[in-house]
């Protein structure tokens, strides 16, 4: 093919360090696996605005870099696995590989009163895309997470840049435990509830089309009603703690108009909760 060996091999050189596994055969190189990696040249359907990585500090700072280069409304930034990846209230998100852990950058048509509105679209998006490729009913959890039987499969992130009463962006951050083993006891991952490893290219399409769908019509309204039916927060008995650590138990009523959870505590007194950490307490029998 007029293709000298050197370039053969410069080229074999670049695609590992992308984190395609390559062995060198006595015949000639040869791809050792089935991965399903998340470059653009892999989708069906050209992407644009999407930038893939095998490794970074975190999916948020690269968003936050696009951001305000003025890239377009649902850039999405992922990674293979990130050394610094960021959980809610300064935790580490350990993100190894398998998993899936993207940002959008999204430009929000909402005003910033509404800006919970994202989180919890997101989260029903999940619920939809699994429901959809394999039948699997997840929940959604307050105030940021998707579960499955009480475990956790996926978290979400937001980081917001305002102008006014508008946001100028909004960043959305979502580690999926897809075929990786979760960190914590507490987690699960997709391929673990499917039986069988899953493809990560189309979980993204199908939750980018779930989550475009759902803001399409900019109604608040609706979306927390969604979050409201796939949620295993509403109507369980929960204990709350809030960001000075005070905790408050008892019934999660529902989420009113400013995203906040309501928790009725057994004495009648209603708490009304916008930041936290909530725990699900399991039906005593
Ligand atoms: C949480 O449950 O605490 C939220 C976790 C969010 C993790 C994702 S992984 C992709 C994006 N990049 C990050 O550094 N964090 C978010």
């Amino acid at each position: 093919m007029g293709v000298s060996r050197v370039a053969v091999w410069k080229q074999i050189n670049a695609l590992k360090e992308l984190g395609y596994e390559i062995t060198s055969t006595p015949k000639g190189y040869q791809l050792a696996e089935d991965r399903d990696h998340l470059y653009s040249w892999e989708f069906s359907q050209t992407r644009e605005n999407y930038h893939a990585y095998p490794v970074v500090n975190s999916t948020m700072e690269k968003a936050a870099a696009e951001a305000e280069k003025n890239c377009p409304s649902f850039t999405t930034v992922v990674s293979e696995t990130q050394t610094g990846g960021k959980g809610r209230g300064d935790r580490k998100w350990i993100s190894p590989e398998g998993g899936l852990y993207f940002t959008w950058v999204i430009r929000p048509e909402l005003p910033i009163a509404y800006h919970y509105i994202y989180t919890l679209g997101a989260a029903a998006a999940l619920c939809r895309t699994s429901r959809d490729l394999w039948g699997i009913e997840l929940a959604t959890k307050w105030p940021n997470d998707v579960y499955y039987k009480g475990k956790k499969a996926s978290g979400i992130l937001t980081e917001m840049k305002s102008s006014g009463d508008s946001l100028s962006w909004l960043n959305l951050g979502m580690g999926i435990n897809v075929n990786n083993d979760p960190h914590l006891k507490s987690g699960i991952s997709l391929s673990k509830i499917a039986g069988r490893s899953l493809d990560r290219k189309e979980i993204l399409t199908s939750l980018e089309n779930n989550m475009k769908n759902l803001l399409r019509d900019n109604n608040p309204r609706e979306i927390r009603n969604l979050w409201t039916r796939l949620s295993c927060t509403t109507g369980s008995k929960v204990k709350l703690q809030n960001s000075h650590n005070e905790i408050f138990e008892g019934d999660a009523l529902a989420l009113d108009a400013s995203g906040a959870l309501i928790v009725k505590s057994v004495k009648g007194k209603e708490q009304q909760a916008l930041f936290g950490d909530l725990y699900i307490k399991k039906e005593e029998t």
